[in-house]
């Protein structure tokens, strides 16, 4: 049957809540360590498994409201030395544990936070992530920063280190939008920072925002044309919102101190304009969220890219060991959260232990991952993956059937290489990926973002701190317990 009551003419009324956690599963008040460990070290190595590894770096200066990754993020970095020693030294324990260890890196993100925060720290992870065996030419390295706080000597290191991509968020040009955000207004940083990198590295990457507080769709419009414009920029990755994994920006919507976002269908239509805007001008998508000019990168450089951004998607046979407080890794048959606060994370990998936080782990096997991963992989589903996963009864017919009713609608099309995302397909894009998942990791994903919305509401109202730490959804039962709104 086809759906035509929604947003343009699809089923949907509004553009997805759940563009964060894709992996996210239950807790589980009965996982043990040694469960997990046991599972990351028999996790096996498959035909298609890669190995990629994140970093994070848990420090900002800002408390930008809309930041879904602010939640244990540090205002003093003045640590950096000590953390930098001890994510490498964490990253050297995850690598060893699985069996993927020695085999080629297909990529290492180092994300945040702000990286820059490091500082001179940061030629030593560099440096330790150069050492590992499968570390080579092929290997894509990226690193993000944040313009206002980075330095000369930053870039002046990453350039040094051969880094080939640099990742910074602008969000919005509009200055207004901007300090709804808590973010510098002025884009003062952006001249002197593009000047700095002076073409030494090869991909240069800004992220964008659709359906914050304040935007209009000319606003939009306006900025990606800006942006485009800019030759010394050679890739724009436009991210949906996702309202409920920032409480702090609901709790200043609730309160009444900023605008509330634009409407269901401008949104839906920011969607659609910004990826029209792509395509007309020939940019190709290359990420979850990513769009680059094939005509500013050469070949062999947009080969290299893994198109993991800082929420990236991996299928089910990847390895992507993340480090670094809050950071999620996923292999074969394993989900691992890392606690969240700082001090407590760096303290066990100093006792030698695990900074992981268990009851947030899930052994859960995702094999239909590869089926509800596919709208946000630029490659499509390929005929061949689709029928081995068939073949190991992995899919539910329930799954099959919204598959089908995808295809008939238009927002899943048959493409050359197998299955793809209509554009239309990449509007509804988290929808998409909610709707082809098994039941129960739908309702955790679901459940997170009701928790963020109650979290919200809770700051509102003066029931909960509006801090960097209401972003830290491993605190939320303290705040929520009991006075549940
Ligand atoms: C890890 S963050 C920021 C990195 C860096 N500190 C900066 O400010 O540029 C990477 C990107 O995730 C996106 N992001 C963060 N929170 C989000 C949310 N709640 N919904 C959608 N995208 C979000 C933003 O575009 C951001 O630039
Ligand atoms: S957007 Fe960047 S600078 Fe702002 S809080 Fe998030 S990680 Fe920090």
């Amino acid at each position: 049957m086809i759906h035509a009551s929604g947003l343009l003419g699809t089923r949907y009324d509004g553009l997805a809540r759940n563009t964060i956690d894709y992996w996210m599963q239950p807790d589980d008040p009965t996982m043990s360590m040694p469960r997990v460990l046991h599972a990351i070290e028999s996790a096996p190595v498959l035909p298609e498994s890669s190995l990629r590894l994140y970093l994070h770096v848990p420090f900002c200066a800002q408390r930008c409201r809309f930041c879904a990754f602010s939640g244990g993020n540090s205002l003093d970095w003045r640590q950096a030395e000590r953390y930098a020693r001890l994510l490498v030294r964490q990253l050297r324990r995850m690598w060893a544990r699985t069996a993927m260890q020695g085999r080629s890196i297909r990529s290492v993100n180092i994300g945040g936070g702000s990286p820059d925060l490091l500082g001179p720290a940061m030629a030593s992870v560099l440096q330790a992530v150069h050492e590992l065996p499968g570390f080579g030419d092929e290997t894509e390295l990226s690193v993000e920063l944040t313009l206002s706080t980075v330095h000369r000597d930053f870039i002046d290191t990453l350039a040094a280190f051969g880094v080939t991509k640099v990742s910074f968020g602008l969000q919005s040009l509009d200055p207004e939008v901007r300090g709804h955000m808590r973010q510098p207004r002025s884009l003062q940083h952006l001249e002197r920072v593009l000047e700095w990198i002076d073409g030494r590295i090869p991909v240069v990457n800004a992220d964008l925002i659709t359906g914050l507080p304040g935007q209009t769709r000319q606003g939009v419009a306006a900025d990606l044309d800006e942006l485009m414009a800019e030759r010394r920029i050679h890739a724009i990755s436009s991210y949906l919102l996702t309202p409920g994994a920032a409480p702090s920006l609901l709790a200043a919507i609730g309160a009444g101190t900023i605008p509330t976002a634009p409407c269901a269908l401008d949104q839906a239509l920011m969607r659609l304009e910004t990826y029209g805007a792509f395509r007309r001008a020939g940019w190709v998508r290359h990420g979850t969220n990513t769009y680059v000019d094939p005509r500013r990168v050469d070949g062999p450089t947009l080969a290299r890219l893994a198109g993991d951004e800082c929420i990236g998607a991996a299928g089910y046979e990847t390895f992507l060991l993340g480090v670094g407080p809050q950071a999620i890794a996923t292999m074969p048959g394993v989900r691992v959260e890392n606690l969240v606060d700082i001090e407590a994370w760096c303290a066990a990998v100093e006792r030698g232990e695990p900074p992981y936080c268990v009851s947030k782990c899930s052994t859960i096997h995702q094999r239909d991952m590869a089926l509800w991963t596919f709208p946000l992989r630029w490659e499509g589903l390929s005929r061949a993956h689709l029928s081995a996963l068939r073949a190991s009864s992995v899919i539910s017919p329930r799954q099959e059937a919204t598959l089908a009713a995808l295809q008939q609608e238009g927002l899943v099309v048959e493409g050359p290489n197998g299955l793809a995302l209509s554009l239309l397909g990449e509007v509804f894009m988290g929808h998409l990926v909610r709707d082809l998942k098994q039941d129960s990791s739908r309702a955790a994903v679901d459940a997170y973002i009701d928790e963020g919305e109650a979290l919200g509401r809770a700051a509102a109202t003066g029931r909960a701190p509006d801090t960097n730490a209401l972003n830290n959804r491993q605190l939320a039962e303290i705040w929520l317990d009991g006075r549940r709104a």
